[in-house]
């Protein structure tokens, strides 16, 4: 049935992961409303987040600044002037579209961040018109903000929703140093929304108008960007890499991050993250090594405040090739200085005699987009069954648990099993409908980790059945080791090793 974005989208609408927002009023695009599987598996992915990231350095943390922000914000960090997407309008039916796309829909490459003037030339000599089949006018720009005005009257100021989380970190950078006893390196990590008036959406939750990002604004000394004091330990880590010179043979390289800052003259500060982001992909969510690459952006492709930039993609065969799942950048001390010249406030610290502004490495994560990739690469086709064999550590529950029939006391005993595991911090469910290969296939399909079984031998052994959706195998573990297993079993560990197998 259709595509694989197609299914992808059935199953999201039918089993509750997402769907298009208001649609009884006429859905806009771009916009859409994660429903209780979605809002599981979004929860899930962004607490490994939490826990990974924030968990590199002590003085790492989490906050939650204001979404709407004033004017002078995005004066600051160069929003105003320069986050602008090229666009083309039809001169016969007024249809805007975004140009690079445009362009790359029309002929092979890659366009974003040419000349306004190239796009232009490109759009005439290969005669690339509307849908409408009118002629499109020159490019132009727009900017992506959404504009608001904040209060009424005299004490009424222009706000902007804000594009990036990124900001809320640089507005409390200053407060935030003083707080946490003046030491750096400091993370400000927030995971939050972030709203941009795309020409084009697309792609379901790939290319939103509002979307969840989970940034980390790593402030440090831009004299120590040379060394990391943990960099040994990733020294011989292998990379998965495309740099910008190989762009026209899509050559991955895979090299260690000891050459990496040798032969790509990347700092060991800058180095020790990518390593970490990889790490984050390939061994922390178990995801395909071949389907994972950091690629370099060109001096035309990077973002405006940024000097080193790589992004990190995921190849998803539903959108054709690799896609930008995150991106690692180095922002200098572009904000700050941005934030201090607006202000008038001073953003320099002074550490052991030494005043500087601090410089701003950005770890930056589309949290819609890794939940498609997750989807998309969780999404499995066997000969009797449909299932998401998503990473064991997100998915949307840890375990449905069912007892075999709805007598005897078996409910009640499924009931017990149900409270131990919520207690102990598991996100589980309870189903008793249905025949058991029905209620497997349902969790399958949707993609929960395990499946706990109650029969008539659990009231007189204390042991229960439990099925790795993934490979189907079963075993049977005694119920007061349980949260144990389970718990092993979501680090990675292989079920047959953790009770007894079935036969
Ligand atoms: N603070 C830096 C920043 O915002 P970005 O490359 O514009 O950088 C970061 O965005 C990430 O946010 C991207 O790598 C992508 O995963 C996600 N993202 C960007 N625009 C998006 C959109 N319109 N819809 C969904 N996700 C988007």
């Amino acid at each position: 049935m259709g595509t694989k974005t197609d299914r992808i989208i059935d199953i999201a609408k039918r089993r509750g992961f997402f769907w298009q927002s208001s649609p009884i009023h006429g859905a806009i695009a771009g916009f859409y409303d994660y429903a209780h599987l979605g809002c599981a598996l979004k929860k899930k992915w962004e607490n490994e987040w939490r826990g990974f990231f924030l968990s590199l350095n002590d003085n790492f943390h989490e906050i939650q600044p204001a979404q709407i922000m004033p004017e002078e914000v995005f004066k600051a960090s160069g929003h105003l002037d320069s986050f602008i997407d090229p666009t083309v309008k039809c001169k016969k039916c007024g249809n805007v579209e975004r140009a690079d796309h445009v362009i790359s829909d029309a002929i092979e490459g890659e366009f974003e961040g040419i000349s306004l003037e190239k796009m232009s030339e490109l759009i005439k000599k290969h005669n690339i018109r509307c849908k409408c089949g009118g002629e499109f006018a020159e490019v132009g720009i727009l900017n992506m903000m959404f504009p608001l005005e904040i209060g009424t009257g005299k004490m009424k100021r222009m706000g902007y929703l804000s594009p990036e989380t990124a900001q809320g970190a640089y507005v409390n950078f200053k407060p935030e140093f003083e707080a946490l006893r003046r030491r750096l390196p400091m993370g400000l990590a927030v995971i939050g929304k972030a709203f941009r008036n795309e020409i084009s959406p697309r792609n379901v939750l790939i290319r939103q108008r509002e979307f969840t990002q989970a940034e980390l604004q790593i402030f440090f000394d831009p004299d120590t960007i040379n060394e990391h004091p943990c960099f040994d330990e990733v020294a011989g880590y292998m990379l998965r890499l495309y740099p910008s010179r190989n762009r026209k043979t899509g050559g991955i390289e895979e090299m260690s991050c000891n050459d990496t800052v040798k032969s790509l003259r990347l700092p060991k500060f800058y180095v020790y993250h990518m390593a970490k982001i990889q790490q984050f992909y390939l061994e922390h969510l178990g995801l395909p090594k071949k389907r994972f690459r950091l690629k370099e952006l060109t001096d035309e492709e990077r973002a405006f405040y940024n000097k080193y930039h790589w992004d990190i993609e995921l190849d998803l065969d539903s959108l054709g090739g690799f896609r930008e799942m995150a991106g690692i950048h180095y922002r200098t001390d572009h904000d700050l200085k941005g934030h201090e010249k607006v202000s008038g406030q001073n953003m320099s610290v002074n550490i052991d005699g030494k005043t500087f502004v601090p410089h701003v490495l950005e770890l930056s994560f589309g949290v819609d987009r890794n939940l498609y990739a997750l989807l998309e690469l969780a999404y499995t086709e066997e000969k009797e069954r449909t299932v998401l064999k998503f990473p064991r550590r997100v998915s949307p529950y840890d375990a449905g648990i069912f007892p075999l029939v709805k007598k005897d006391g078996l409910p009640e005993l499924a009931r017990d099993v149900q409270r131990l595991l919520k207690e102990n911090g598991f996100v589980v469910f309870y189903d008793e409908t249905g025949s058991i290969g029905r209620r497997y296939r349902r969790i399958d399909e949707i993609g929960v980790a395990l499946g706990i079984t109650v029969d008539y031998e659990s009231k007189k052994n204390r042991d229960v059945t439990i099925r790795d959706r993934d490979s189907m195998a079963q075993v049977r573990v005694k119920m007061d080791k349980l949260v144990e297993v389970i718990r092993r079993f979501l680090m990675g560990e292989d079920l047959n090793r953790l009770g007894t197998p079935l036969k």
